[in-house]
């Protein structure tokens, strides 16, 4: 999981993507169909703006999907309270999916 922005350019206006919601993608912030068996969708979206550059999220963690909010400045802090009050917190290591009630992700 990157705990940045990815910098996008030269995105054609009204061209489509599908940002990686789950962080499972190899090809980020896009997705690669990592998501099967997550239960987390990707985000359709259409680029509705004429702009060289692009700030996409890649933590995952944005309000604002698919760009990034700033949100990761602080995100460490927030991911390790997460996971401390995971009801399946004591499941993670034996786990090989991704946590959708932490966001935790298994060492692969
Ligand atoms: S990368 Fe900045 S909010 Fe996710």
């Amino acid at each position: 999981m990157d705990y940045g922005p990815c910098t996008v350019r030269d995105l054609k206006i009204g061209s489509t993507k599908y940002w990686c919601a789950c962080g499972l993608s190899k090809h980020q912030p896009w997705c690669d169909g990592s998501h099967k068996g997550t239960g987390i969708s990707p985000l359709k979206w259409t680029v509705n703006k004429d702009q060289k550059i692009f700030q996409i999220c890649a933590c995952k963690y944005t309000k604002d999907p698919p760009f990034c909010d700033a949100t990761h400045t602080n995100l460490p802090c927030q991911v390790m309270e997460r996971q401390d009050k995971c009801q399946n917190k004591d499941k993670h290591c034996q786990d090989t999916k991704l946590c959708t009630g932490c966001g935790w992700i298994p060492d692969f």
